[in-house]
């Protein structure tokens, strides 16, 4: 077992923290959000992970940082900010996201509702590193799911959740073993 410390930033339920944790319960050292309500932190919090709020707004990736001395990986798991700089050049090639399309298709928010409306057959999602755009950064693992004709943005995006809880651990699993 890899003992470097891991660090989970989100902004939402924390589905994709719980199956990090199932998995990396022991490296998760701090989970953090901008939401100071955000059931992510609960989640964490029930499983004694120390947590902290930092909110958006300016000079939020300078803020970030200074929380993260001692850090070997951040994973981002539904945070929904913009990663920049100090924060990319302290962690290069060690911040990840996942994100519910195959990228490049379907960026940005809402990436199942864009394959809806884009009346695409298939869909899934994506473990990239983070770089300076959004989410546009080298691709580390994707799993496709089909989009059925009677699904709604709902059902999709619970297809794609199955296969992020999967895809996620894979990637952390592989980066960790690569990191010296
Ligand atoms: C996930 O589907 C993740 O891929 C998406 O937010 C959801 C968070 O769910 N992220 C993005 O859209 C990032 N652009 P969770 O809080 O249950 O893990």
């Amino acid at each position: 077992m890899s003992s470097k410390k891991i660090a989970i930033l989100g902004s939402g339920t924390g589905s994709n923290f719980t199956a990090l944790a199932e998995q990396f319960r022991d490296q998760i050292t701090l989970v953090i959000s901008d939401k100071e309500d955000a059931l992510i932190l609960n989640k964490a919090k029930d499983l004694n992970i120390p947590t902290m709020h930092v909110p958006g707004g300016k000079d939020l990736s300078q803020r970030l940082l200074s929380h993260l001395e001692g850090i070997d990986l951040i994973c981002l798991a539904g945070f929904m900010r913009l990663i920049r700089e100090p924060l990319l050049s302290a962690f290069p090639q060690r911040i990840l996201n996942i994100h519910p399309s195959l990228l490049p298709k379907y960026p940005g928010l809402c990436a199942w509702e864009q394959a809806i409306e884009d009346n695409a057959k298939e869909s899934g999602c994506t473990v990239h590193y983070v770089d300076a755009g959004m989410d546009t950064g080298e691709i580390i693992l994707q799993a496709k799911v089909p989009v059925l004709p009677d699904d709604t943005p709902q059902t999709l995006h619970a297809r794609i959740q199955e296969q992020e809880h999967l895809i996620y651990p894979k990637a952390v699993r592989k980066i960790l073993a690569d990191l010296t």
